[in-house]
């Protein structure tokens, strides 16, 4: 059974109708024209209990519209969004206890208050048993390397620390499902990693939906087996990211260090660069076992590896197509 159902959903936005010519700034602050803007277009998806789901597209796409209808903030122009049974927007608070939110941009803590209190609020909120709590926090601090500044106010705290406490902060009352929109942005190297090692281990081990929206394809390599990519408020792909790899970007390359290597049947020379040379081949076509076999039978080889495509690369080439 689903645990989140999206059928139609279009979100509108009027604006005022942008001016032209002279005074155009102050004439269209003053304008009664509006123009609408279809954010999100039509969009239809249903998770499972349990996935783990890449919601992707380029800037302005309408993947953060999507997440507020989805969590309650917004109330969609039509359509319908079922999460466990209710409509987000019109059951705001029993829907709040089952979803855990991180907008990367903006955080949900008390920035006055050290990190430690904010935990503690949030856990009388949610009606959390305090042995409960004590437990979670303990397990969170562990994961995500809180111990440190759980006693900075949350207002000095970097944005790496700070996007760590808010993830804490979303799963204290072990929700079922977790949004995430750009948890990672900004992030060095390292906590970027902490957040990908938490989430994955809550999924894991709570077996917690989670639907996050990035712009960094590492987040979804490591995380997501599915994908959801939306491009000018449309869905342009829903399913496995391994699927997507080999729909549009059916290529693989073989690498092979060698002694001067002019062609091989069943794939293209694509570069060369000192003793290096990249075969281009299709896996379907040429199986990689009988490319790698008729090299070698022709040529010394001192090394030799294959590359699979980039996720980056293959989604470039998707939005390229659409135009
Ligand atoms: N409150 C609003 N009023 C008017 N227009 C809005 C509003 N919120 C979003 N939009 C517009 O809706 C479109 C989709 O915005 P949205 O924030 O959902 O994009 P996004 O996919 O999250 O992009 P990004 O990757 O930049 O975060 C954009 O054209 C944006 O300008
Ligand atoms: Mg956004």
């Amino acid at each position: 059974m689903p645990v989140i159902e999206v059928a139609d959903l279009v979100k509108e936005f009027s604006r005022p109708k942008q001016q032209e010519g002279a005074f155009a700034g102050i004439r269209t602050l003053l304008t009664r024209e509006q123009t609408v803007k279809r954010a999100v277009d039509g969009v239809n998806f249903t998770v499972q209990r349990g996935e783990m789901v890449g919601y992707l597209g380029p800037n302005g796409a309408g993947k953060s519209t999507t997440i507020k209808m989805l969590t309650g903030i917004l109330v969609p122009t039509s359509g319908t969004v079922t999460v466990a049974g209710t409509t987000p927007w019109r059951d705001r608070s029993r829907n709040a206890r089952r979803i855990g939110v991180v907008f990367g941009q903006r955080s949900q803590l008390w920035w006055d208050l050290p990190l430690r209190d904010s935990l503690w609020l949030i856990s009388r909120l949610y009606d959390v048993p305090q042995a409960r709590f004590r437990e979670k926090q303990r397990q969170f601090s562990e994961v995500l390397d809180l111990g440190p500044f759980l006693d900075t106010p949350v207002r000095q705290l970097s944005l790496g620390q700070r996007m760590r406490g808010d993830l804490a902060a979303a799963m204290l009352y072990d929700p079922d499902i977790l949004y995430l929109d750009e948890p990672t942005v900004g992030l060095d190297v390292i906590a970027k990693e902490r957040i990908r090692t938490f989430v994955g281990e809550l999924n894991r081990t709570s077996g917690t939906t989670v639907i996050l929206t990035t712009h960094d394809l590492d987040d979804v390599e490591e995380l997501c087996d599915r994908i959801i990519l939306i491009d000018h408020g449309k869905v342009a792909y829903d399913g496995a990211v391994d699927e997507l790899k080999t729909r549009y970007a059916p290529h693989r390359e073989l690498v092979v260090q060698t002694d001067g290597l002019e062609s091989v049947e069943g794939a293209e020379v694509v570069r060369r660069e000192g003793g290096k040379v990249w075969l281009r081949f299709d896996p379907v076509r040429t199986p990689p076992a009988d490319l790698v076999a008729a090299v070698l039978a022709q040529h010394r080889v001192t090394d030799l590896s294959i590359v699979e495509p980039e996720l980056e690369s293959v989604i470039h080439r998707i939005y390229a197509d659409r135009g």
